[in-house]
């Protein structure tokens, strides 16, 4: 039987990449997100969800659950990042950053839980928080901060299954265009991230796991 894949932010550049190689191998992929139509020749089922929109994530779980049974590895790959001073930074780009980056997590974890197999594998994507406590970071390194949180308490809840925290280093997608810092030279192309993520399900990997 083929296993089956969550992708959230399957439009994103990692998104994509992972149900690019999870295909590759076998698994039959469902892809979520704003714009699922761009990973569409990646995925056999795509929905269309907005991650911080409870509504849009039960009806995209909804809609999944009449196509597959059981969901053996689940990967929140959406978020956002703006680069701000704190006192420039406006509410609603504060929340935007929040939503993707944390509320998001918790929505769609919260209404995949009952669709997820009893030894299930869910990955999130991180970011090395601790070397991000820079000017202007302040939304994104608190909501990545915030979502390491989340993540510790979740995986005791969460006994029987596997939970990975990725926390990659700088990574050749259009998430770098909205920075003010140019990608650096070293940054691993989407694709590697993917493949460290399938080791991480085939190894059985849990907790951190740092790809810096
Ligand atoms: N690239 C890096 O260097 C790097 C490094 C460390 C960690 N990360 C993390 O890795 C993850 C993926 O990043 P990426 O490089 O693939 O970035 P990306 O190419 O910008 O993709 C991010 C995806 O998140 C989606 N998204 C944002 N807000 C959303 C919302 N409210 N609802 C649904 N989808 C939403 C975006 O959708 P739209 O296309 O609709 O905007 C986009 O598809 C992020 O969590 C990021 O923080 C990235």
């Amino acid at each position: 039987m083929p296993k089956i894949a969550m992708i959230w932010g399957v439009s994103g550049g990692i998104g994509r990449a992972v149900a690019q190689e999870l295909q590759a191998n076998g698994w039959t992929v469902i892809g979520i997100g704003r714009h699922p139509e761009d990973a569409a020749h990646n995925c056999n089922y795509l929905f269309t969800a907005d991650v911080a929109r409870e509504y849009d994530v039960q009806t995209a779980v909804h809609a999944a659950s009449f196509e597959v049974d059981q969901i053996n590895l689940w990967i929140y790959a959406a978020g956002d990042i703006k680069t701000t001073a704190v006192v420039d930074f406006d509410l609603a780009s504060w929340q935007r950053i929040l939503d993707a980056n944390l509320t998001g997590p918790f929505l769609t974890t919260k209404h995949s839980l009952p669709l997820l197999a009893d030894d299930a594998h869910l990955v999130y994507l991180g970011a090395v928080s601790e070397r991000l406590k820079l000017p202007k970071f302040s939304a994104y390194v608190a909501a990545k901060a915030g979502l390491e949180a989340f993540v510790g308490s979740l995986q005791k809840e969460l006994r029987g299954k596997k939970i990975t925290l990725v926390r990659p280093g700088a990574v050749a997608t259009s998430f770098w265009d909205k920075l003010p810092i140019r990608l650096p030279k070293d940054a691993a192309p989407p694709e590697k991230v993917a493949k460290r993520i399938l080791a991480a399900y085939d190894t059985g990997h849990s907790g951190q796991l740092d790809l810096v």
